[in-house]
């Protein structure tokens, strides 16, 4: 049987996946559900006939849901599912301003998803991110290495971004890296980030770095704040895309992502961004590299603000 992946939540991040999961061609089957009756069947449709024109035999299905758990049978036996559910942010809010009616829904499509697809590999890109990931990992009680989330591709593609404006160059010839959470303890990691193997600290000064590290750091709220109503979904649909991909070629990419940390870089037992290799069971490895010690205290540091949050996600 081939490929099938799973997007649950067809908004404009949902949907953006979807179809780029689709245009790689990769799956035979890319599910697409929502709770807005006819809204899944109705945006499959013109994906699919979108299939000639961009050359992709992937099948596009569109399925209404209900939080009681209607529907779901279409998405059975998925191997990999992208869940996307809940709200995105307003102007002005934090990512964790929406926990608490976002906890309510991830653990209801976690549990559903765990019901049909006891063998998927999840990925999590609801918000607060870091919190999300741990409740998917609670509500389906998956084995922590097949649930993930998405961030740490997305805040590093930003700052990739970022530089490369700054400084003029192709954002083929940066390369970045941000670590910890998907919020406030973000770690910008600069020692990594080279331009052309050029180490960032020679092109850029101090001041000049903090400045792209906090945007960076902001980069979801300033899409917010443009938008007015809705979140960013063009770049996060592009890393959680190519996350399920890297899982269904089982291709052992190095990838920031937000993994269940136990015992690296001395932290244990919290889901926090760092790099992993990702394969066709999810997290093959978590890859530690060297930081600085100010880098590495900024990581323990945002170890410890998630922590505590995926604590208070157990009772939500
Ligand atoms: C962002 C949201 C999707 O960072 O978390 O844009």
């Amino acid at each position: 049987m081939g490929a099938k992946v799973t997007v649950v939540g067809a908004g404009f991040y949902g949907s953006t996946t979807a179809l780029r999961l689709a245009e790689f061609d990769v799956f035979d089957t890319v599910v697409l559900t929502d709770i807005v009756e006819g809204k899944p069947e109705g945006l499959a449709l013109d994906m699919n006939q979108s299939r000639s024109i961009e050359g992709f035999e992937t099948k596009v299905i569109g399925a209404t849901t209900t939080a009681e758990g209607a529907g779901y049978e279409a998405t059975a036996n998925s191997d990999v599912v992208v869940i996307t559910a809940g709200l995105p942010r307003k102007p002005g809010m934090s990512r964790m301003d929406l926990i608490g009616v976002n906890a309510g829904i991830v653990r209801g499509v976690a549990e559903n998803i765990a019901k049909h697809s006891p063998n998927a590999v999840i990925i999590v890109v609801s918000n607060p991110l870091d919190e999300m990931t741990a409740l998917a990992q609670l509500a389906t009680g998956f084995p922590k290495h097949r649930v993930m989330g998405q961030a740490g591709m997305l805040d590093t593609a930003r700052f990739t971004n970022f530089v490369a404006e700054k400084l003029a160059v192709k954002v083929g010839a940066v390369k970045t890296l941000t670590l910890g959470s998907h919020g406030d303890t973000m770690v910008p990691v600069p020692s990594r980030c080279t331009v052309n193997g050029k180490a960032l600290s020679e092109l850029l000064s101090q001041t000049e770095i903090d400045e792209l590290v906090d945007r960076t750091r902001n980069g979801g709220a300033e899409v917010v704040a443009l938008l007015k109503t809705g979140s960013a979904y063009y770049a996060p649909s592009a890393a959680a895309a190519r996350m399920a991909k890297a899982v269904i070629e089982d291709s052992g990419a190095v990838m920031p992502v937000c993994a269940w940390v136990d015992g690296e870089y001395g932290i244990t037992g919290v889901y926090l961004g760092v790099e992993a290799e990702i394969g066709r069971n999810g997290i093959k490895k978590v890859v530690e590299s060297a930081l600085t010690d100010s880098e590495l205290s900024a990581l323990k540091a945002a170890a410890e603000a998630v922590r505590a949050k995926q604590a208070d996600v157990q009772t939500l």
